[in-house]
């Protein structure tokens, strides 16, 4: 049994999220009507060890002509580095233009396979096969790509949608459990967004999802894909809409670009939950969203294990939280811009924000 789940919009060819359990097995028969010629699956070493056997089996099983390609694991593969390697791979595997690219893995994987197929010969076709919860919930769909620089994250990239994508739930079955709750985090965004009945059902009868519950992850996967892919129809190029998604999020990138990117402190997907607790109490202090909304915000990351507070993340300086925060890529010309929100399941884009407003709230929060 699987879900699929179409996303279209404006200015790209139309394709589709599958999600279900037991598809990695069946991966090549699925994929062959799309590719006309030969597959490189591109991979980090961890994932490539546990799934790549299967992948390529299925591949082959299906008549397919594929190779793996793998880099190390972790955000440093995001690199200009790492991508120079991967197209000199390519080249010298002498894929033209019909050859396709399948990202086995988490975000790291699917961002950086996905610049190198939108960079090589002008843009080749790549499939997403997310292997972790972030990826199968955010990053595989939408079709943003890119790599690090050592001024930023993703400030290098490209639009470049996927042909498919394959969620296959049983994957996430090795995930360690830190990395489900950092993905989870997600999750919870999405009802934060735009869905309060599925947000009061992540933290009901969902929650065991956050404990690797293989059903109620499967149905906050596909929810959470049909909220993204909605969105994302109505606004690839994040002109207005999309940057809903971002909830959490400037507050998170400050908090992780002070932490120097240490995931072993923070993970992206934590620093996201401690984001969204940020925007909802921030939110409260500007009048605009009702206290009990903020409360059980910060109830449902604190079961799922994620971090609410301020001051157990680390010792932060307001100022520089600010400045960062002003910096943003989402920023224009210096002018604050937050997701905020009118309640759960309200958020909406809040443009010239007061930095001293926010400067007051980030001290009360604990901030120096
Ligand atoms: P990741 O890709 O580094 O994966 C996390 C770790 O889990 C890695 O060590 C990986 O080897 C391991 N792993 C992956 N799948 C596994 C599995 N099934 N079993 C065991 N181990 C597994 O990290 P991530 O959290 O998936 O992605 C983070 C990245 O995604 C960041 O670079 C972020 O910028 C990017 N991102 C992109 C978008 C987008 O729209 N393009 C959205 C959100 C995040
Ligand atoms: N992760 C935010 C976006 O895809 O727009």
């Amino acid at each position: 049994m699987s879900t699929t789940i179409a996303v279209s919009g404006h200015g790209f060819i139309p394709y589709e999220v599958v999600v279900g359990r037991g598809l990695l097995d069946r991966l090549g028969e699925r994929i062959r009507p799309l590719v006309p010629g030969r597959l490189v699956v591109i991979s980090d070493e961890t994932v490539a060890a546990i799934y790549g056997p299967a992948a390529l089996a299925s591949l082959e099983a299906a008549g397919l002509k594929a190779r793996i390609l793998t880099v190390p694991p972790g955000e440093a593969s995001k690199s200009f580095a790492e991508l120079e390697r991967v197209i000199d791979r390519l080249l010298a595997y002498e894929l033209d233009r019909r050859d396709t690219v399948i990202a086995l893995g988490g975000g790291v994987i699917g961002d950086l396979a996905g610049l190198a197929a939108a960079l090589y010969m002008r843009g080749i076709d790549f499939i997403q096969v997310p292997t972790t919860l972030l990826a199968q919930v955010d990053s595989s769909v939408g079709g943003k790509t890119a790599i690090d620089t050592p001024r930023g994250k993703n400030l290098v990239g490209a639009f470049h949608q996927p042909r498919l994508v394959v969620a296959d739930i049983d994957v996430l079955a090795t995930l360690p459990d830190r990395q489900l709750r950092s993905g989870w985090a997600e999750v919870l965004k999405h009802g934060l967004i735009c869905d309060r009945p599925f947000f009061d059902w992540l933290l009901g009868d969902g929650a065991v999802g956050a404990a690797g519950d293989p059903a109620a992850l499967e149905r906050a996967v596909i929810r959470s894909v049909e909220i993204k892919s909605a969105i994302v129809g109505e606004d690839e190029r994040e002109a207005g809409r999309r940057a809903l998604l971002n909830l959490g999020h400037t507050f998170g990138h400050a908090l992780e670009a002070e932490l120097g990117f240490d995931e072993t402190v923070l993970t992206h997907g934590e620093a996201v939950a401690l984001g969204c607790a940020l925007a909802f109490r921030f939110s409260v202090t500007l009048g605009l969203c009702p206290a009990e909304d903020a409360t059980r915000v910060v109830a449902g990351l604190a079961a799922a294990g994620l971090p609410t507070e301020l001051v157990t993340a680390g010792t932060f300086a307001a100022g520089a939280l600010v400045t960062r925060m002003a910096g943003d890529k989402k920023a224009e010309g210096g002018r604050l811009t937050l997701v905020l929100a009118r309640g759960i399941g309200a958020a909406f884009v809040q443009r010239d924000v007061d930095p001293e407003q926010l400067l007051a709230f980030l001290r009360e929060q604990g901030a120096s």
